[in-house]
């Protein structure tokens, strides 16, 4: 009995102690911010992606607001990305709005790593995200008539996706 005391006493003082640890760790933890599309663009020209995000209707969604509803707080959520480190809002639906804010995965040698990369913050986009903004509260005026074919938009709404593609090809 008086053993399995002082085990416990032992437990929750190094329980008591681990916390403020854990704490720290969670606060040193860099924050994953907005950096825009022009920065993945200095890797991503080369594969297509960014050339062919720009031919996408997510690349213009913020030219399709009127002056007014740039300003309006609704619009705004779904026709932007977010704001970057300074603050500035980041227009349109760009590469972050279905990966996640890129500060931390940006860089060469994490990019090249998957995993490395998501635990930077990197999203590999599925249905889910595109939920986000392709849901019921897309204005009723603007909202697709046809009922959501996720599938089928994956392939109109989304850049190329060389990588994917290749082991087709080389079949
Ligand atoms: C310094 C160069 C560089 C920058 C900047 C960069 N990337 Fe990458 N990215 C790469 C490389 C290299 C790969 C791995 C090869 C590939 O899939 O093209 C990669 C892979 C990816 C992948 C595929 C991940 C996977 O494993 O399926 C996504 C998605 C991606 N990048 C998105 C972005 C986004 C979004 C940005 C901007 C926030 C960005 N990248 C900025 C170099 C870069
Ligand atoms: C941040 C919000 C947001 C996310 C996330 C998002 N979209 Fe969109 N999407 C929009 C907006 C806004 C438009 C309308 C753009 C315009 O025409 O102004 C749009 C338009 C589209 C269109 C064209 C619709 C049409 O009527 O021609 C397709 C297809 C599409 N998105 C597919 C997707 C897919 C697939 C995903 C997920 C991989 C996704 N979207 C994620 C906001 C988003
Ligand atoms: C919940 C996310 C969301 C909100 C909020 C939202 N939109 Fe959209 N908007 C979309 C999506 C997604 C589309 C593409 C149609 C679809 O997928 O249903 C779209 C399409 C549009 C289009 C059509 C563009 C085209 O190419 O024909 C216009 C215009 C538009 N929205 C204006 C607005 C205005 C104005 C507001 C604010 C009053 C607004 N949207 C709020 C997500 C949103
Ligand atoms: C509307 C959402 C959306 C936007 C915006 C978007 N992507 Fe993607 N991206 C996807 C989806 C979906 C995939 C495929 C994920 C998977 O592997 O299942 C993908 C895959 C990729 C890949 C991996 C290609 C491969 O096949 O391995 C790269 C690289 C990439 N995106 C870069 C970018 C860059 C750079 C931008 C901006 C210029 C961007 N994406 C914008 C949805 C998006």
């Amino acid at each position: 009995m008086k053993r399995l005391v002082i085990t416990f006493t032992i437990t929750a003082v190094i329980f008591a102690f681990s916390q403020p640890l854990v704490a720290q760790e969670k606060a040193a933890a860099p924050k994953h911010e907005y950096v825009g599309a022009a920065k993945c663009a200095m890797c991503h020209k080369k594969d297509n992606t960014h050339p062919t995000w720009m031919e996408t209707k997510h690349a213009k969604a913020w030219e399709s607001l009127k002056p007014e509803d740039q300003k309006n707080e609704k619009c705004i959520a779904c026709h932007s990305t977010g704001t970057d480190a300074k603050g500035t809002l980041l227009t349109g639906v760009q590469c972050e709005a279905c990966h996640g804010p890129g500060s931390n995965y940006m860089k060469m040698n994490i990019m090249k790593d998957q995993k490395l990369a998501i635990e930077n913050g990197l999203i590999i986009p599925t249905e889910k995200t595109c939920q986000k903004c392709h849901n019921e509260n897309v204005p009723a005026e603007f909202k697709a008539k046809e009922p959501y074919d996720f599938a089928k938009m994956m392939t109109t709404g989304v850049h190329a996706r060389p990588a994917k593609e290749k082991p087709a090809e080389t079949k």
